[in-house]
């Protein structure tokens, strides 16, 4: 999808020439001063009452006479906030997408357009367009929709531009996330991962690294390899990093869960929705969409991504409850549960991080279904003693649109971890399990700034739009851009 500008002529927006235009309608619909033909289509629409100022609100208008882009929609926002246009721009698009429309325009009447906005609106017509087909064929053709211009005013073009671009970027990331977490585990696996690493890295000038089996054991990657050890499928560990600054800089270090399937392993899964567990590898996925974003747009910043990915299998040479490992740390851990892996492979990326010497490492994991529980599927999990790291992560999160919601990490629910045979179990009571799963990696971070993401309950939808959403590259992107010197 190509993204522009278009400054109106003297016909106003009755004469913008695109095949459809998304025209927003502000806050007091009535006085939006839009020009004739266009307006007085509004003021119709709003008179007979088929038009009314209510969030949500769409009207598809075909071929109005005078106005020259053949097809009009009217949505309703309450502002212009970048979070209003963001629905109101989904729900036009939604109704313009499917016909013979290939440029569509996009106006805001009532409202100021800023970089922020246009950014949102990138975000809503690639959300609202995207379309699985990796293994899905009968999909057929992409819809014809190709280019989205937004109406501005002359002075507006800069900023306009720039959140365009930003916009963009952020998107080619959140699309790469999606694509890889809708892959079937079959496709998807370890080294599919580590292939898409590898092209991000011919693509953006990353390096990328890629440890094996063999390298991880050797490294003593005991918590890792435990969860690996039941599945023929090779594991990786992918290190990704992107220069942007001066080799001085500390590094952001992103870790991110990448279990391609997980069935539970010995302590296995009940088979209801287990095919949803193809998306236990989220975390990862958000990662390279991270990396995507912020090398695109050059940011001037160091950034690391970390991987460890493997499958979560049963098996002759699986991991079983009981089992003690030893992390890369040199704690040990009693494994009682195997379905609690996600920590386990997470805990020796989190110390593999501390060779880099970094300004933060933020943790991305669907790590429980006690975070989903506890939240839903709007906000993110976020976890960490770090108040500044909190507040810097959770105005990311608002500025994407794409919000986490703090939760806590005292000392208290430590004990919970407490173990007869190793340094600490890997899973503590039911009650309050996404703050135990925090607890666990807390202890593998003493040195360092650090925060935890459970995306249990955002990164992909159920029920009949079951997929991946992307989330959370938004936040990620916004946190990295707002380091870059
Ligand atoms: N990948 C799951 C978490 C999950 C479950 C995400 C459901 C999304 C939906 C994770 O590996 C897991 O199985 N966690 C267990 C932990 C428990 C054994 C302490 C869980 O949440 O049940
Ligand atoms: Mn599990
Ligand atoms: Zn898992």
């Amino acid at each position: 999808m190509d993204f522009g500008t278009l400054v109106p002529g003297k016909a106003g927006l009755s004469g913008v020439a695109a095949d459809a235009l998304l025209l927003v309608v502000v806050g007091d619909a009535a006085g939006s001063g839009v020009d004739d033909p266009l307006g007085k289509a509004l003021k119709a629409a709003l008179a007979d009452g088929d038009f009314t100022p209510k969030a949500g609100q769409v009207l598809y208008l075909h071929r109005v006479a005078g106005v020259k882009a053949g097809r009009v929609a009217l949505a309703w926002a309450p502002d212009a906030t970048p979070k209003a246009l963001r629905r109101a721009v989904a729900g036009g698009v939604a109704v313009l997408k499917g016909g013979g429309t290939r440029h569509l325009a996009v106006a805001v009447a009532g409202g100021e357009l800023g970089a922020a906005q246009a950014e949102a609106v990138v975000s809503a017509v690639t959300d609202a367009t995207y379309l699985y087909r990796a293994t899905k064929p009968s999909v057929g053709e992409d819809p014809k929709l190709a280019r989205t211009s937004v109406v501005c005013a002359r002075g507006d073009e800069k900023s306009v531009v720039s959140g365009l671009a930003r916009g963009q970027a952020i998107a080619a990331g959140v699309r790469l996330a999606r694509e890889c977490a809708n892959r079937p585990g079959n496709v998807c696996t370890p080294g599919y991962l580590a292939g898409e690493a590898r092209k991000l890295g011919k693509e953006h000038g990353l390096k990328v690294e890629v440890l094996d089996r063999k390298d991880c054991t050797k490294l003593g990657m005991g918590a890792f390899m435990a969860v690996a050890q039941g599945s023929e499928e090779p594991p990786v560990f992918i290190v990704a990093r992107y220069q942007g600054a001066g080799r001085d800089v500390p590094p952001l270090v992103l870790v991110g869960k990448g279990i391609t399937f997980d069935s539970g392993g010995i302590s296995i899964k009940p088979a209801a929705e287990m095919d949803e567990m193809k998306f236990d590898m989220g975390g990862a996925a958000s990662v390279l969409g991270t990396l995507k974003a912020v090398a695109a747009l050059g940011a001037r910043v160091n950034l690391i991504g970390l991987i460890p990915a493997c499958e979560n299998l049963p098996g002759g040479r699986a991991v079983k409850p009981g089992d003690v490992v030893t992390s890369l740390s040199g704690q040990t851990i009693e494994i009682l549960n195997t379905d609690a892996e996600g920590r386990l492979i997470l805990c020796d990326a989190l110390t593999y991080a501390e060779r880099f010497k970094p300004a933060a490492v933020v943790d991305i994991a669907t790590l429980t279904g006690a975070c989903m529980i506890a939240l839903g599927h709007h906000r993110s999990g976020l976890f960490t003693p770090d108040d500044a790291l909190a507040a810097e992560l959770l105005a990311a999160g608002d500025a994407a649109h794409d919000p986490a919601w703090r939760m806590p990490v005292d000392d208290e629910y430590d004990e919970a971890l407490k173990s007869n045979f190793a340094d600490m179990a890997n899973v503590g009571p039911r009650a309050g399990g996404a703050i135990t799963a925090a607890m666990f990696l807390k202890r593998f971070v003493a040195r360092q700034r650090w925060a935890h993401l459970d995306i249990a309950g955002t990164a992909w939808r159920s029920g009949a739009a079951k997929g991946a959403t992307g989330r959370p590259v938004g936040l990620l992107a916004h946190w990295v851009l707002s380091h870059a010197g």
